[in-house]
Parts: structure tokens; C-alpha cells; sequence
């Protein structure tokens, strides 16, 4: 069963030309130029769809997304089913979820009930991540094994004392392991214990609001805490990837690390772009609950969105992905009504990275090429997914989006499809659509019917980084 992609401009990382795709089954089989004899050949005997007037781009890859994770006495409110429905409706067709491990828990039993999670249940493929939430010796001996069965990357966490915390010691030891095993280490970068102690005072003094949350997670606390994971990496000779940055002395500090010529790392997402602190965080009422997350985001007047972007040009920050970690605002988010602290962190966006960076585009902050660079090329070769994922290629799986440049429309809770009773987007215009989605070959989304099915996303076992080859 063949299929042609005729008409589109196919966008890569390094740019984009007029092309058809032919694809074959689950694979690409030709990127071919149009017009040309072995294009029209092609034709023959395939299912022909046409692009004309829209981008062909590969099937974006969301590396930190939170399925069903258990935060603050609830769970993140997609499941591995719905989380991923979405992503395929938002034009992603690879996520690498988060196995969790805390304190006193056997690494190996966490990842097989997060598998277990997953399996036969996503639609579109999907890798994991290990959280290294206990860093004892049993964790680190795991370490080494899960690389070799293509867990290559772990989380862990200089914020959240006493739940998922790992102190300097701890952080060391997983880096020097990592060091040795070659995978990536991951890191939070916010100093938990602070920011713990200012949450106290603030509450102590009556300060119960979402928007406090953003308060006392000061941007010095992240910038602290990244410097601090850096010069630890610098001393345990590993790669570092920093996740969720959100402040510009963060951005600052991964740049001196960059200059200085080490393997360090940073991916920003979507709502640290497009959202801030007094225009969100800050809504009367009780609204800002639904724009709690960490790092929480920043302040419009401080000019921290506009070097998101610029790291996003200068690459700094390397990576777009989502965090996706949704609840809804009844009987989850609510949890905080009377206390910032007990609101459940996260955003849910997994369907909107690709258009929401594309508005990136559409304002002149990056161009087409690099829009594909940081929502599939890169996140791909980062986490040793590559060529399979992130590009248009001979070879490579048929995850194709096929995405209409101009058309203009709004995100609304009505029209979107997380398991969200709001959506932190509401009212968001939009210049930009997925209208076509191919998942190793198969129609998933076409022109707003959902033909995709739970099960038949596959596992993705991942090979080590591939910026540290
Ligand atoms: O607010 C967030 N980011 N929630 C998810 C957990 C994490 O730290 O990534
Ligand atoms: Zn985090
Ligand atoms: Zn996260």
C-alpha cells in the first residue's frame, strides 16, 4: 500500500523545497521531486493526497509529557489514551513520557507499571524517560542497565523536598553514573528548599492566591539552581539537559556553560513563550490556578518571553516541548483553593506545541526551518530517536503532518481533545492548522475526524543522545 503526498512544500530542518513524499507501508520510501518521471510513476497504484497550498512537515516529537502522573493526591488527568489522541490531533506523533521512581521504590518495578500504563493503550509511539526520584546504589546500578534497554535519559529534581528531591551528593553520583553509562541526565533546576521557605512565609502571611505560586519561585532560585546543576555536571564530566526553563537568568547561565564548551542543553516550552506571570498567573479569582506550573511562568515586564525566544533562535535553548501535565479545575486544581502550594503543577498543551510554535514563524521570531528543528529534529537526535523520528527521509517512519500555513482559527476547551475541563489556551487565536496526520503510514487525523486507535502506538526503545556522539 503506497501513498503520495503531492503538491506541499516539504520543510526539514535545514529548509524547505517543493517535494513529494511516496511512502510505503510504515516508512518513507522517496522524498521526489515533482514533476519528474519517477514522480509520476510513483502515482501509479498509490492513494494519491494532495497538499497543494500546505506544508509537509515530519510528525513533531514531544520529549516531557506527564500521562496519568500522580502529583500532590492526584493524577495528571490524561491518560496514555487520551494524552495521546490529542498529540496526534495537534500534529505530534512521538512522545516521551516519564517513568516515576521516589524514595524507597525499586526502579525496575516503577518502569514496568509505567509501562503497563502505556501498553496497548497510545496512539501514536512513545518512549520513556526514568525519574530517579530516590537516588540510592540500587538506582544507580539500574541506571546502567536501562541504557542498554533504551531508557537513556533520567529526571531528576532539585525542587520538591521530600517528595522528589535529590540533593548535591545525590545529583553527583547520578551524573558520574550517567558519565559512565552515557545517558542523559535531566534536571529540574529549581532550588526546592527555598522556595519551600518562602511558600511557608507567604502563606503564613495570608497569601493563599495562584499567583503566589509565581512569587516565591523567583527566578533567582532557578538561575541558582541551574548554575548549581551545571558546575555538579562540570564535576561528574556528564551531559546535561535542562528541562522547563522559564527565566532569563536561567537561559544566561546554560549560555555561559554553551560558551564554555560543554554538553549542556535547555528546552523551553510553549507557555513560558506565550504566557506570563501578570497577564495569567495572575487572574482574579481563582483562575490562575490553571497557569500553575514549575517553573512557574515569568513576568512579561521583565522580558522574559522575548529571550526565550531569541535563546530559540540562538539555540541556546534547543528543544520545544510541552511538559504536558494536565488537571482539570474541578476537584484537581481546586485542591489549592484555600493555598497556592496544594494547587497540582501543570499545564496541559500537548496538542498545541506545533501551533503554538508556529506562531513563532508567523511573527517573525524563527523561521519554517526552525520550527521543525525544535518540535521534531532536534528532540529527536536528543533523546536517540533519529533518523526513525524528525525528518522526511528515505527510511525513516511515515509520521507526516500535513499542515495548512494560513488558516486562522481559536482555541477553545470546546474544540480541543485533552482530558481538560479548561483549556489554558482559551481564546487563543491561531494562524495555522493540522489538517493531515500520518502515524508510520496510517491516517490518524484527517481533516478533523480522528481515524487513529489506542494500541497502536508502539513502544520506542531509544538509543543514547545523539549531540554527545
Ligand atoms: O508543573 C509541572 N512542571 N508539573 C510537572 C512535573 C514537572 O516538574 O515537570
Ligand atoms: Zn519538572
Ligand atoms: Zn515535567
Amino acid at each position: 500500500m503506497t501513498t503520495l503526498i503531492k503538491g506541499g512544500t516539504v520543510v526539514s530542518a535545514t529548509g524547505a523545497d517543493p517535494a513529494e513524499v511516496l511512502i510505503d507501508g510504515e516508512q518513507i520510501e522517496a522524498v521526489l521531486r515533482p514533476g519528474s518521471d519517477i514522480a509520476a510513476a510513483a502515482e501509479q497504484g498509490a492513494e494519491v493526497v494532495d497538499a497543494t497550498g500546505r506544508l509537509v512537515v515530519p510528525g513533531g516529537v514531544d520529549v516531557h509529557t506527564h500521562m496519568e502522573l500522580p502529583f500532590g493526591g492526584t493524577f495528571a488527568s490524561d491518560t496514555f489514551e487520551t494524552g495521546t489522541r490529542a498529540a496526534a490531533w495537534g500534529g505530534t506523533t512521538t512522545i516521551v513520557d516519564f517513568a516515576v521512581q521516589t524514595y524507597g521504590e525499586n526502579v525496575r518495578e516503577c518502569l514496568d507499571a509505567w509501562m503497563a500504563k502505556a501498553e496497548g493503550n497510545c496512539a501514536i509511539d512513545y518512549g520513556f524517560h526514568m525519574i530517579i526520584g530516590g537516588v540510592d546504589n540500587d538506582a544507580l546500578k539500574e541506571m546502567d542497565l536501562l541504557v542498554n534497554e533504551g531508557i537513556t535519559s533520567f529526571k531528576l529534581f532539585m525542587a520538591y523536598p521530600g517528595v522528589m528531591l535529590s540533593d548535591d551528593g545525590q545529583i553527583l553520583r547520578a551524573m558520574q553514573q550517567a558519565a559512565g553509562n552515557g545517558g542523559l541526565i535531566m534536571m529540574h533546576a529549581e532550588n526546592g528548599l527555598a522556595i519551600d521557605v518562602l511558600a511557608e512565609q507567604a502563606f503564613e502571611r495570608g497569601e493563599i492566591s495562584p499567583v503566589n505560586h509565581g512569587y516565591v519561585r523567583r527566578k533567582e532560585l532557578e538561575s541558582e539552581a541551574t548554575h548549581r546543576a551545571v558546575q555538579l555536571a562540570k564535576v561528574g564530566a556528564a551531559p546535561l539537559y535542562i528541562v522547563h526553563l522559564s527565566a532569563s537568568e536561567a537561559l544566561e547561565q546554560v549560555a555561559i556553560a554553551r560558551d564554555g564548551g560543554m554538553n549542556v542543553f535547555a528546552e523551553t516550552c510553549p507557555q513560558y513563550l506565550h504566557f506570563s506571570l501578570e497577564e495569567h498567573l495572575d487572574r482574579p479569582g481563582f483562575e490562575g490556578a490553571g497557569y500553575v506550573c514549575s517553573t512557574p511562568l515569568r513576568s512579561r515586564a521583565e522580558g522574559h518571553q522575548d529571550d526565550l525566544w531569541r535563546g530559540l533562535r540562538t539555540n541556546d535553548l534547543a528543544v520545544v516541548s510541552t511538559d504536558h501535565c494536565p488537571f482539570c479545575m474541578k476537584e484537581q486544581k481546586e485542591l489549592g483553593l484555600n493555598d497556592f502550594r496544594a494547587i497540582p503543577n501543570g499545564i496541559g498543551g500537548v496538542e498545541h506545541r506545533m501551533d503554538m510554535i508556529y506562531q513563532g514563524v508567523v511573527t517573525g521570531e524563527i523561521g519554517l526551518a526552525r520550527w521543525v528543528e525544535l518540535c521534531a529534529t532536534t528532540p529527536a537526535r536528543m533523546m536517540g530517536l533519529y533518523p526513525r523520528k524528525g525528518i522526511i527521509a528515505p527510511g525513516s517512519d511515515a509520521d507526516v503532518v500535513i499542515y495548512d500555513p494560513d488558516k486562522q482559527w481559536t482555541i477553545s476547551v470546546d474544540n480541543h481533545h485533552m482530558n481538560m475541563d479548561y483549556s489554558a489556551y482559551e481564546g487563543v487565536g491561531v494562524t495555522g492548522h493540522v489538517d493531515t496526520v500520518f502515524s508510520r503510514g496510517r491516517k490518524v487525523i484527517d481533516g478533523g475526524r480522528y481515524l487513529g486507535r489506542a494500541g497502536d502506538g508502539r513502544y520506542l526503545p531509544r538509543g543514547l543522545s545523539q549531540y554527545l556522539m
